[in-house]
């Protein structure tokens, strides 16, 4: 690839978003009062120097402050998987806050019981437990496996995300023991005193880190997800359950992206056994809502400690969580929109955009790849598909990812700004797939002239 040519295009794609929208441009200059100029900080991860700001969205298609439309393959990075606005989440919501009254009232209401009946149908894991983020559902879901086991230590895969959890912010470095993630921000202190690492699809760096003995905890994705997608050897997960049996540590599956691989998540459309579950964003249909699972055996030997204040400030807890707003809108989305049945549609138009995705690869023999987890799918630069967490951060490329990501928006397709992911909903077309087949065969033809 010629770099120059990178250069730019990528300076002609900026300078045209610029070009195209001007009031959201303005909106963030004007956005003095907001902590980098932004409601969140991580919102300053875009290619044009201010964020596009979002004016409506229904479905699969969003349309921005200065009225373009776009089909959003970025579904809010798993928030809106269900689709934006799905007519039984917004009426369920409307009737919660507005026909009954009572967003947050520190009462329970059925709803959760229903919500965590369907997720043990699910996920297999009997006991649920409500939090407002899939970070919290980590936080709370590791201080529980510390308790229990007695054990101080938090293992997770290099180049893993969790949320925004102390524990997991740890690499493996060139020794192959752990160091700290670059950027982690005002770490409360040396990560490896909480945390292991080993590499995703390494069982023997897995095995000499569980020796130790010192794990209460083995959090991971069953595929990665957060660094491209990684996705498990053959093998890989059966030795990762049958090493933390071993080594009297337990699993916890985060399954706030993975969900993408089937109603239940890869836990489900695998058969894995974990101890705990973890999952957040998607189920609430853009409501805020986390939620953790545990087995039967590990929720009995939690509440039989009396030791252990579940109740009051015991470092387990959140005064919104399991909010009646919040439960009443993951119902309505696990019951009407993200069916057994949307998932095989989904799953269906992911295979559609990974073959197209494909074939451009093929057709000029990139040294790219993709790799498709149920509706989700994502491309990388770097052939063959990378193995771990390292090797596929390695494989990043800022100026050609911003490139990829200006040329689509510029033509009424977004990414995930972290990612080169495409997600689909319920309400996503074979058009809105075609869409970007079209647009992104002509950004790397472009890209190759
Ligand atoms: C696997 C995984 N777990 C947890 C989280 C944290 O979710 P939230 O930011 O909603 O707390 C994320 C966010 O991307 C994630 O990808």
């Amino acid at each position: 690839m010629d770099r120059g040519r990178l250069t730019s295009l990528l300076a002609r794609e900026r300078d045209s978003q610029v070009r195209r929208n001007p009031r959201s441009a303005a909106a963030y200059a004007q956005a003095d009062h907001l902590f980098g100029r932004v409601p969140m900080t991580w919102m300053n991860k875009q290619a044009a120097g201010f964020p596009l700001y979002l004016e409506s969205a229904r479905g699969s298609h969003v349309v921005d402050l200065d009225g373009h439309e776009y089909v959003d393959l970025c579904l809010g990075d798993s928030g809106a998987m269900a689709g934006h606005s799905p007519a039984p989440v917004t009426e369920a919501v409307m009737r919660r806050l507005a026909t009954l009254g009572g967003a947050t009232a520190m009462m329970p209401t059925e709803d959760a019981e229903w919500v965590g009946a369907e997720l043990t149908r699910r996920f297999g894991l009997p006991r649920w437990s409500f939090s407002l983020t899939a970070t919290d559902a980590n936080r709370w879901a590791i201080r529980l496996a510390r308790a229990v086991t007695g054990r101080p230590k938090i293992l997770v895969n290099s180049y893993c995300y969790h949320g925004s959890v102390d524990e997991s912010l740890i690499v493996v470095g060139d020794d192959g023991e752990g160091v700290s993630r670059p950027g982690n921000v005002g770490a409360p202190c040396e990560v490896t005193l909480t945390s292991r690492v080993a590499e995703f699809n390494d069982v023997d760096g897995l095995e000499r880190q569980l020796a130790h003995g010192d794990v209460a905890a083995v959090l991971m994705e069953p595929a990665l997800t957060n660094v491209g997608i990684v996705l498990p050897e053959p093998g890989y997960l059966d030795a990762v359950r049958r090493l933390t049996r071993r080594h009297g540590t337990l699993l916890i599956n985060d399954e706030t992206h993975t969900l993408s691989a089937g109603p239940g998540g890869c836990t489900g459309a695998w058969g894995l056994a974990p101890d705990v579950v973890t999952i957040g964003k998607a189920i609430g249909g853009g409501v805020a809502v986390g939620a953790y699972g545990l087995s039967a055996e590990l929720a009995a030997a939690i509440l039989d400690r009396d030791d252990l204040d579940l109740v009051d400030m015991g470092g387990v807890g959140g005064t919104l969580a399991g909010n009646a707003l919040s439960v009443a809108a993951a119902r309505a989305t696990l019951e009407h929109v993200l069916t057994d049945s949307a998932f095989a549609q989904m799953t269906a138009l992911a295979t559609r955009f990974t073959d197209a995705v494909t074939k451009v690869i093929e057709a000029h023999d990139l040294p790219w790849s993709i790799s498709q987890l149920g509706a989700r799918a994502e491309y990388r630069f770097v052939r063959p598909a990378p193995r771990d967490g390292t090797s596929s951060a390695r494989a990043a490329d800022a100026e050609l990812e911003d490139y990829l990501h200006l040329y689509l928006a510029n033509r009424g397709v977004l990414l995930t700004p972290f990612h080169n992911m495409a997600l689909m909903s319920p309400a996503t077309s074979a058009a809105d797939v075609d869409r970007h087949s079209e647009v992104f065969a002509a950004a790397v033809a472009e890209l190759l002239a």
